[in-house]
């Protein structure tokens, strides 16, 4: 019975044999508590497009983080239509393609700050080097927040991302506690901040989500703290993970890596091609809202049906050959930004992102290589990537 916790790390730094036995068996399957798992692409898209499945009841937070709840429920990602629906059409406004070309900029400089102090380094840790504090700053840059606050707003999204350890640390305190934490004191900094805005908007996302909810489109101060912590957290680890594991793929298949050094034209379909061949979220959650047949499976109206987009995405029948990396794949919509009306809503960001971050890599470290310790990917499969990851940068 498929369940997606307890994996051995061979199975973790590769689910996709996995993934394929349990599709070959049944595209569609009871997996540990009840919960459908759907391995097919076809079903997957079915479940994501389709209004017969939506967000579940209540959010996926306990009773006993509040500030945490109340910032989630204002998350978009939780939220069914009609408020899914003006929330989005606003956010979409506001979070322009406009807003990311400008922005396109200042992400080519951060990329060479961070790599500017590594290049005397021979042997660096891509996720803690370069990988996870690239996207933070960017979100920092778009949200406004000023350079000297940088680290403490960094802690706090490192804190919100353990959200659902209950182990306790050195500290004596749980994963769950210091999100609680985290929760509590963005919110606090966000409130501030949107009333400052309020007085003197500035050039920054933040700024603009102020003045649209100032024109009378209804978004309240909840929903505006609620969404820049959103940003924050579904925007930092996904890229952190793209950029490792992409980086992961083309250093072992240097034919295809040399391509693209010679080509950097096919960086774009390149950026597509590794969200599709590993994608950086592997799983979403949706629930049934009615009786209802999928992949000639019975499911019943509240039960829960999870999608596992990296199985979608190997899905032979959608994609020839799918455990190729190829970077001239037919486009075919692959499910790893999701689809239908949680299409994510930063994919170009996150597509600029990953394209100047690997561009800015491969040519800082032409000679890099994996070294024989491989890196060691976190437990958890629905944001997907390596916590380390050693990366030789020179050649002795
Ligand atoms: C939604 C993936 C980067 C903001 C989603 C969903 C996926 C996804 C799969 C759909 C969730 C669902 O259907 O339940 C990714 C990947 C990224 C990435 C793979 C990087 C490689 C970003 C960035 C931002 C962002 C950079 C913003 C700064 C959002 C938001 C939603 C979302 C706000 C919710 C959209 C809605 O519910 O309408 N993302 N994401 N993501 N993403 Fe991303």
């Amino acid at each position: 019975m498929f369940a997606p916790t307890g994996w051995p790390q061979e199975h973790l730094a590769d689910p996709y044999p996995v993934y394929r036995r349990y599709r070959e068996q049944d595209s569609v399957q009871r997996g540990e508590g009840g919960t459908w798992y759907v391995f097919g692409y076809d079903e997957a898209y079915e479940v994501l497009t389709s209004p017969a499945f939506g967000r579940g009841p209540g959010g996926p937070v306990s009773d006993r983080s509040p500030a945490l709840r109340r910032l989630v429920q204002n998350w978009l990602v939780f939220m069914d239509p009609p408020r899914h629906t003006e929330l989005r059409d606003l956010l979409q406004a506001t979070f322009s393609p406009k807003v990311v070309r400008a922005l396109r900029p200042c992400v080519t400089a951060i990329a060479a700050e961070l790599l500017a102090p590594l290049q005397e380094k021979p042997l660096i840790d891509l996720v803690r080097d370069f990988a996870a504090p690239f996207p933070l700053l960017v979100i920092s840059e778009l949200l406004g927040v000023p350079s000297e606050r940088r680290d403490w707003f960094r802690e706090r999204a490192v804190w919100l991302q353990g959200a659902s350890t209950s182990r306790a640390g050195r500290t004596g305190r749980t994963g769950a506690d210091l999100a609680e934490r985290a929760a509590r004191e963005l919110a606090a900094y966000f409130s501030e901040q949107a009333r400052l805005r309020a007085r003197a908007p500035r050039e920054d996302l933040l700024s603009l989500l102020v003045a649209a909810a100032r024109k009378g489109t209804a978004l309240s101060e909840d929903e505006i703290v609620g969404t820049c912590v959103h940003l924050l957290t579904a925007g930092h680890e996904t890229t952190t993970h793209l950029l490792t594991k992409g980086t992961l793929a083309l250093l072992r298949r240097p034919g295809v890596l040399r391509r693209l050094r010679s080509d950097p034209a096919l960086l774009p379909t390149a950026v597509e091609e590794l969200v599709r061949f590993d994608s950086p979220v592997q799983m979403v959650s949706r629930w049934a809202r009615q009786d209802q047949l999928l992949g000639g499976k019975r499911i019943r109206a509240g039960e829960k049906v999870v999608p596992v987009l990296g199985a979608a995405n190997r899905d032979p029948a959608r994609f020839p050959a799918p455990d190729l990396l190829r970077l001239d794949r037919p486009p075919a919509r692959h499910t790893g930004f999701g689809l239908g009306i949680h299409y994510c809503l930063g994919a170009s960001l996150a597509r600029a992102e990953a394209e100047i971050g690997l561009a800015a890599l491969f040519a800082a470290f032409p000679g890099m290589t994996l070294p024989s310790e491989p890196p060691v990917f976190d437990d958890d499969l629905i944001f997907h990537g390596p916590t380390r990851f050693p990366l030789v940068t020179t050649i002795s």
